[in-house]
């Protein structure tokens, strides 16, 4: 896996989101990158996906340009991102969910689902319940779960303790970190920081 993003701008009509981002994540690296409230965080991560075109600049993944690609054509090549605020189908089931995050995938893997299942054991426990009435951290982890069903090279994490308690956040953290050495699995990470205004 390689990865890095070079002078990338992004705007929204007339506005500057992004002006000149670079970074680089290494294989088997977690970056995190933090930073205020509309510094522009979600549409970084929003840009690698394909979901916004940037105005310029250069996103290469594996020695390829994927700055404008498609987004199903981003999971394909091994990108997943878990969004801010989660966005689990709240009226689908755990299970459900989680086969819908391999939707890009001939079939599901059930190596991968048995992962999922035994880092997140509490998931294991409520496969068939409705995601919508997890708590917030079962979903985050959900959330997480489903994005890896689809095997990525690279994991994107938005925000991944919005909303979570001190302690939950901080489970969360060691998993991510358990997940990233498991699978040697490249995590790029954006976070809010509250020091950061
Ligand atoms: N869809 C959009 N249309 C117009 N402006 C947007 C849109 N999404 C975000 N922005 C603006 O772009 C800036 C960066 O937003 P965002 O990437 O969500 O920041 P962060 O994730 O760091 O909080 C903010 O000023 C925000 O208001
Ligand atoms: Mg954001």
């Amino acid at each position: 896996m390689n990865f890095e993003i070079k002078d990338l701008f992004v705007a929204y009509g007339g506005i500057h989101a992004l002006s000149g981002v670079s970074l680089k994540v290494q294989e088997g690296e977690i970056v995190c990158l933090i930073g205020a409230n509309g510094a522009g965080k979600s549409t970084l991560l929003r840009t690698i996906s394909g979901l916004i075109k940037p105005v310029k600049g250069s996103i290469i993944f594996n020695n390829n340009e994927i700055a404008g690609v498609a987004p199903h054509k981003i999971v394909e090549l091994g990108i997943s991102h878990s969004p801010e605020g989660r966005r689990v189908f709240a009226a689908l089931t755990v299970e459900e969910n989680l086969l819908m995050g391999s939707y890009v995938l001939k079939k599901p893997d059930k190596a991968t689902m048995d992962f999922v299942l035994e880092t997140f054991p509490i998931l294991k426990e409520r496969l068939r319940q409705y995601a919508g009435t997890l708590s917030g951290g079962e979903q985050q982890m959900l959330a997480i779960g489903r994005s890896l069903m689809a095997e990525p090279k690279l994991l994107l994490l938005d925000e991944p303790s919005l909303g979570l308690a001190p302690i939950i956040t901080k489970e969360l953290f060691t998993l991510i970190k358990k997940i990233n050495l498991a699978r040697k699995l490249s995590i790029l990470i954006v976070e809010f920081h509250y020091k950061y205004r």
